[in-house]
């Protein structure tokens, strides 16, 4: 049972008065990706900037229970990997951690058998794994289920294979890249995710003696060698994007002069349209971005969930609380996952005019003002959009669940209060 913290928010009831600057943490979904790599490594690496949040306490205790030995130190973490004496992942701790499947394919590369469970994590649609299921064996790997999860084994060492994913899936084309770098020859993976994270991953594994090319782009290939070294290499955690933008659709709804600090804008570029189209304004540098003189005439939008450089589905719930203060019907199609429109019904609670069509497609109409309301977080990003939709309300709104939030926005009541949001947690 996880505590029932909440958050209670006393909500600025439209007016636009948060002003200050927030920095932006390294991105929750490039740090768990690094850290599952500790697994191709013979030696040790270092990371920097990475967030202190819940999925990241979890996924190195699963590390170490693998037999990394792994070190906090300021801003990041020590991890030596020399002595891999474990490949069955702890059931107890993945269950609440999708990314663990990452874990599968360095783990499989590394010790010829991996056992894990089925993976859990936020409950967005089906999130099934047969892609990952289906590589393996392609690669040369037998799968056995056991009705709790998977037992993989190889026969000596994986063999490169040509991969070819029905979708870009961004776990998997990061589980096959690192399972690739260990594996005998060539692995291809076509119709490979393009998101910023796995490029970071990429390059980072390429520094560290990885052969990996054609990161960024639908076809990725991975020369298969041997174990890594990451003596004297040093990890950067990249800015979380999905982060950045969460405090960005703040600073729109209700900053008059908000300044958001130490993020990349060129992975936002969706937004940003978007943004330009509705009619916000905003002074965009190549690392931080400032919102005043709002106009708060802002016209609806027609939003499309994408893989990168698409519209993130993580932001289409921060989003939405957007759109209840637009001018005119928005649209959202969700194409990435199906269920992860729900939380709209609590946004209908609190005074939006939202239609959900089907488990894909989602009408809202506005603008509306907001009152607040005693919800509970269903995930991670709806849970970051009631905590945005309290702070426009008007009243007192208190967010349950907050377990949820912290696993990917670090300190979050801190960070908003900073900027002037009366926020409080109570445990
Ligand atoms: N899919 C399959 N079979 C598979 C794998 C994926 O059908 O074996 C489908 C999924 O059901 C989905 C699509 O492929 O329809 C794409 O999903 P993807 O695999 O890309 O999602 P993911 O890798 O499980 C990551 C992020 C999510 C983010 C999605 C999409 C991590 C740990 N998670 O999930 O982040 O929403 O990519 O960008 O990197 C979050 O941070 O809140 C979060 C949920």
């Amino acid at each position: 049972m996880q505590n029932d913290e909440k958050l209670i928010i006393e909500g600025l009831a439209g007016k636009r008065s948060l002003s200050g600057a927030i920095e932006i943490n390294g991105a929750k979904n490039a740090a768990l990706k690094v850290l599952a790599s500790s697994l191709l490594f013979k030696d040790s690496l270092r990371l920097t900037n990475v967030p202190e949040i819940e999925d990241i306490i979890k996924l190195i205790e699963i590390l170490e229970d693998l037999g990394v030995k792994v070190e906090k130190e300021e801003g990041g973490y020590f991890c030596k990997t020399n002595n891999i004496d474990n490949n069955e992942i702890s059931p107890e701790i993945s269950k609440h951690l999708r990314a663990s499947i990452v874990l599968s394919g360095p783990l499989l590369a590394r010790t010829g058998r991996v056992v894990f469970p089925y993976p859990g994590g936020c409950v967005i649609g089906k999130r099934p794994i047969d892609f990952f299921l289906e590589a393996f064996q392609s690669m040369g790997a037998s799968v056995i289920s056991n009705g709790f999860g998977y037992e993989i084994t190889t026969n000596g060492k994986l063999q490169g294979a040509e991969l070819f994913f029905r979708v870009p899936s961004v776990t998997n084309t990061e589980t096959f890249m690192m399972a690739g770098v260990l594996a005998e020859g060539k692995t291809v993976i076509k119709n490979a995710a393009m998101e910023p994270e796995i490029i970071s991953l990429g390059e980072f594994l390429n520094q560290c003696g990885a052969r990996i090319s054609g990161l960024g782009t639908p076809t990725i290939e991975i020369e298969g060698g041997e174990l890594l070294s990451g003596e004297n290499q040093v990890y950067e955690t990249i800015p979380d994007r999905i982060e950045a933008g969460s405090f960005m659709i703040l600073a729109a709804l209700a900053g008059e002069d908000i300044e958001l600090r130490h993020l990349n804008s060129e992975h936002l570029d969706s937004l940003f349209h978007l943004f330009k189209q509705s009619g916000v304004r905003f002074e965009k540098e190549k690392d931080k971005v400032r919102f005043r003189n709002q106009s708060d005439n802002f016209t609806a939008l027609e939003i499309k969930t994408h893989e990168y450089p698409g519209f993130p589905t993580d932001l289409q719930a921060p989003m939405a609380v957007f759109l209840t203060q637009t001018e005119g019907q928005s649209y959202i199609f969700e194409t990435i996952f199906e269920g992860r429109l729900n939380y709209l019904e609590t946004l209908e609670r609190m005074g939006a005019e939202a239609r959900i069509i089907d488990v894909h497609r989602a009408l809202i109409t506005g603008p509306t003002a907001l009152s607040g309301l005693e919800m509970e977080s269903p995930d991670l990003r709806a849970g970051l959009a009631y905590v945005l939709a309290g702070i426009i309300a008007s009243g007192t709104s208190i967010v349950h669940n907050v377990h949820y939030i912290d696993r990917g926005y670090e300190a979050i009541e801190d960070r908003l209060e900073a900027i002037g949001v009366n926020i409080k947690r109570l445990k």
